[in-house]
């Protein structure tokens, strides 16, 4: 039997899930559902990120623990996970103890390999987005997010990322379907020929988060440790499980197009500067929006998916999101066009023709499925045009499309 892992991205629990979560994960889930028809064993990742500067600022508010506060949060997740109906098989935590030896082994592995310096950083660093940005991104005080930035300049951690230009696009070159849509896939790829610095890698100026092996005084980078939860599911460090060699390399990581430069450029060279082979593929799909503004739990703009699932139903709100959106695209969603999309899409469509086909086979034939049955030609039409219907179908989903 072949192997596929998906994955969603791990969520910050700085705040409750929305709709934008629960998109993500309803995808991931109608995939790992198609590919278990098709006999494939899946293994299908969720979890949350529960580390990092935001995280620690949010308990702060709360006036609780981070590890208080992230448990509770965390559980959140959890719960509209049950709530989507997700088929996941694990859900992973970067607060638990297997989650940091994991994140310990794999800055260990890196340091080995060489990959790792100390230095000093100053630049530009967000909080919202947990990510660095360089000068020349930042406008009017802001990264190109929109998310306020703040000045740091303090010691630390150093990965190596400008020695894995190159082979990264060696990389991109010899795996030409490796980022998903092909569109995104060549801004990742001008972004890597315009010159990669080195990463800054560990923080000192709070400390939720995993202490760097040998110096007390950092924590790694939330974005490393995150990454690495991919790794902590199929058992690492420990490599040599039947586990880790059926699913590892991932064949897709699922993530918005607000975090693949994290996972299409840095996630493969963090890799392969580790000697673990890169995943098979990175999908960024689109934001589901809100007015013109991107749903976020940051801006507060959000729909809650357990509000969505109480009055209308869980099934009616995964048809809705992966029908009302082409996958890849940004897409508006609002109350309104749901309760359409239910009125014309499933009541009257799909509701009428199964009142049709389910009353009159009541009335004709006992509510049973006849054996034997004779087709004429215009059943065999119809049947073979479900054939081919089917290949197109199972070619767009191979593709995410
Ligand atoms: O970025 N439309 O977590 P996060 C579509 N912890 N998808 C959306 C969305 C929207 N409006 N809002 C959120 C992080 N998402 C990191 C990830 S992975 C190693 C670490 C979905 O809570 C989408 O998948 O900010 C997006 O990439 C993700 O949630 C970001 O979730
Ligand atoms: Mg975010």
């Amino acid at each position: 039997m072949s192997q596929i892992y998906i994955t969603t991205p791990i969520y910050y629990v700085n705040d409750n899930p929305h709709v934008g979560h629960a998109y993500t994960s309803i995808a991931c889930d109608a995939l790992a559902r198609f590919y278990r028809l098709k006999n494939y064993e899946v293994f299908f990742l969720t979890g949350t990120d529960e580390h990092g500067l935001k995280i620690q600022q949010a308990a702060k508010e709360k006036s609780i623990t981070p590890q208080n506060f992230v448990d509770n949060m965390s559980s959140n997740f959890q719960d509209l996970s049950e709530n989507l109906n997700l088929s996941n098989n694990d859900f992973v935590r970067t607060s638990s103890p297997k989650h940091i030896e994991a994140v310990v082994k794999f800055w260990e592995n890196l340091s080995k390999n060489n990959q790792i310096y100390l230095d000093k950083y100053s630049g530009w660093y967000s909080i919202r987005d947990e990510a660095f940005y360089g000068e020349d991104e930042i406008k009017d005080g802001k990264a190109p997010s929109g998310s306020p930035v703040e000045w740091v300049e303090e010691e630390s951690y150093f990965f190596k990322l400008s020695a894995w230009e190159k082979p990264l696009l060696k990389f991109y070159k010899e795996n030409p379907d490796f980022v998903q849509p092909k569109s995104r896939f060549n801004e990742v790829i001008s972004f890597v020929k315009q010159g990669l610095k080195d990463l800054s890698i560990s923080r000192t100026s709070f400390n939720w988060g995993v202490t760097v092996p040998g110096n007390n005084n950092h924590v790694v980078y939330v974005w490393i440790d995150a990454l690495t939860n991919y790794l902590t599911a199929l058992g690492y460090p420990n490599t040599d499980t039947e586990m880790f060699k059926k699913f590892w390399p991932a064949n897709f990581h699922i993530v918005g197009k607000d975090i693949l430069r994290f996972h299409a450029i840095y996630w493969p060279a963090f890799l392969l500067a580790a000697d673990i082979e890169p995943p098979k593929r990175v999908f960024g799909h689109g934001w589901i929006l809100s007015g013109d503004e991107k749903m976020s739990k940051s801006k507060g703009n959000i729909l809650d998916p357990l509000d969505v699932i109480e009055k209308y139903g869980l099934d009616p709100l995964r048809y809705y999101l992966l029908k009302e959106v082409s996958f890849g695209n940004d897409g508006n969603i609002s109350k309104e066009k749901l309760e359409n999309c239910i009125n014309s899409d499933l009541a009257n469509n799909y509701g009428n023709l199964c009142q049709r086909v389910i009353s009159f086979n009541e009335k004709n034939l006992n509510l049973e499925i006849p054996k034997n049955i004779k087709f004429n030609n215009e059943d065999l039409n119809l049947l073979n045009r479900f054939k081919e219907n089917y290949s197109k179908i199972e070619n767009a989903i191979n593709k995410q499309d």
